[in-house]
């Protein structure tokens, strides 16, 4: 793997030597880059001999722009990893401000961030600090917390950058995608459903879809085949083994159910409409001088289904499903998770404006028949790893995991 290493100027560039090495060791290729204040700590020629590349120290240097460098560099990377990040790498990083090479390749990459912040007690519990790490853990970075101990300022507490076996042992696991859920075969229904009126309206809701496709690229990552069924979202999917669009809770439930049969878990993280108009009018309907009455009529329950087929079958199937809620959410979750027979209940709380529909973190409730776990405000991306945590253990618990690869 490529792994970009950003070294920004604080004392714990030194550490970042070892960084550098540790990465070799364990079989990556390392280019590094180095911020203008970190050469103040360490020189280029130390990573330059262990890297065996030649180091980025400054965007303008001649030759470094002539095949835009940091734009070529950004699409072949597998990771950068920032050690250590100071207060003002990390700001810039917050903020989008990319005036060197470093701030530049990070917003010009897609490849997972890491981030190893150091720096001094006070500057790590500013409010300032915490807002713009809270911010770069929103867009999907991971952080290496700072160690705890003397500090080269003077101070002790939190701050110091953490071991360099730590930092590699977080970059390899960044890198090296996860094959937990290898031969394992999972379907995710994301997004809202659209129930049309007539040919041009509808009746729908506010779901993004980005907690079903964060869930999607997660199970993907660690080597499940995913089956998504997505709704009508303006997000853009992503890659899986399968992509089934839908637009009506009637389509989701076919497809689901169809998808299901084979599938060691379903996670229904879909808003499904539970009411679509009784008739679907052919042609566009005019107004007429009184009120318009429309009749809904229920739709299927796709997860209580599950549930029920399930608890006569007694077929293995983990079944998930997500409980959307204005008040009493760990109490109405758990009525549901009853009530759908199902095996574990992410309660969101939609009325927060940082959670649940189209935001782009998500504080959940965790409700199984053990108990409730709570999950702080995180990204989706970050959530849907401590479902899929769930859902693994829930695995090993239920079936017996499968011995050929499908
Ligand atoms: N769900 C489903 N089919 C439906 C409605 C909901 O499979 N027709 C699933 C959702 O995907 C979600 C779970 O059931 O995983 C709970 O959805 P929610 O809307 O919170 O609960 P409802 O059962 O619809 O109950 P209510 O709207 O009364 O709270």
């Amino acid at each position: 793997m490529l792994i970009a290493l950003g070294v920004s100027g604080g004392i714990g560039a030194y550490k970042a030597v070892e960084v550098a090495r540790g990465l070799q060791k364990r079989g990556h290729d390392v280019v590094a880059i180095m911020t203008h204040s970190a050469t103040n700590f360490v020189g280029p020629i130390t990573f330059e001999a262990i890297t065996r590349r030649r180091v980025i120290t400054d965007q303008w240097e001649a030759g470094a722009n002539a095949d835009i460098e940091h734009i070529q560099l950004a699409s072949t990377i597998d990771l950068l990893l920032i050690a250590p990040a100071t207060a003002n790498i990390i700001g810039k990083l917050a903020n989008g401000i990319a005036d060197d090479f470093l701030t530049t390749l990070y917003t010009a990459t897609r490849a997972p961030v890491l981030v190893a912040p150091a720096m001094n007690t006070q500057m790590f519990s500013h409010a300032a600090v915490r807002r713009n790490m809270d911010r770069l853990a929103a867009d999907g970075v991971r952080f290496v917390e700072p160690g705890e101990g003397y500090l080269a300022c003077g101070w002790i507490g939190k701050g110091r950058l953490a071991e360099p076996e730590e930092i590699c042992d977080a970059a390899e696991a960044a890198v090296r995608p996860s094959a937990s859920l290898s031969g394992r075969r999972v379907v995710v229904s994301a997004g809202p459903t659209y129930e049309d009126l007539d040919p041009v309206r509808y009746v729908g809701n506010r779901s993004s879809g980005r907690m079903g496709f964060a869930l999607a690229t997660e199970a993907a990552r660690r080597g499940a085949a995913v089956t998504l069924v997505a709704g009508p979202t303006s997000v853009a999917p992503p890659t899986v083994d399968t992509l089934v669009r839908v637009r009506s809770a009637e389509e989701m439930h076919a497809a689901v159910t169809a998808h299901a049969r084979s599938a060691d878990a379903v996670i229904m993280a879909a808003a499904v409409a539970d009411y679509t108009p009784d008739v679907r009018a052919a042609q566009k309907v005019s107004k007429t001088e009184g009120d318009l009455t429309i009749v809904l009529r229920r739709t299927p329950d796709i997860l209580k289904a599950l549930g029920a087929e399930r608890a006569s079958t007694g077929r293995g199937t983990v079944l998930v499903g997500f409980a959307a809620e204005t008040e009493d959410v760990v109490a109405r979750a758990q009525a549901k998770l009853r009530s759908k027979q199902v095996d574990l209940i992410v309660a969101n709380d939609v009325s927060r404006p940082d959670a649940g529909f189209d935001a782009e973190t998500n504080e959940v409730t965790l409700v199984t028949s053990d108990g409730v776990e709570a999950v702080p405000l995180q990204s989706k991306a970050r959530v849907a790893a401590v479902i899929l945590d769930h859902v693994e253990r829930l695995l090993a618990a239920r079936a017996p995991r499968p011995t050929a690869q499908t």
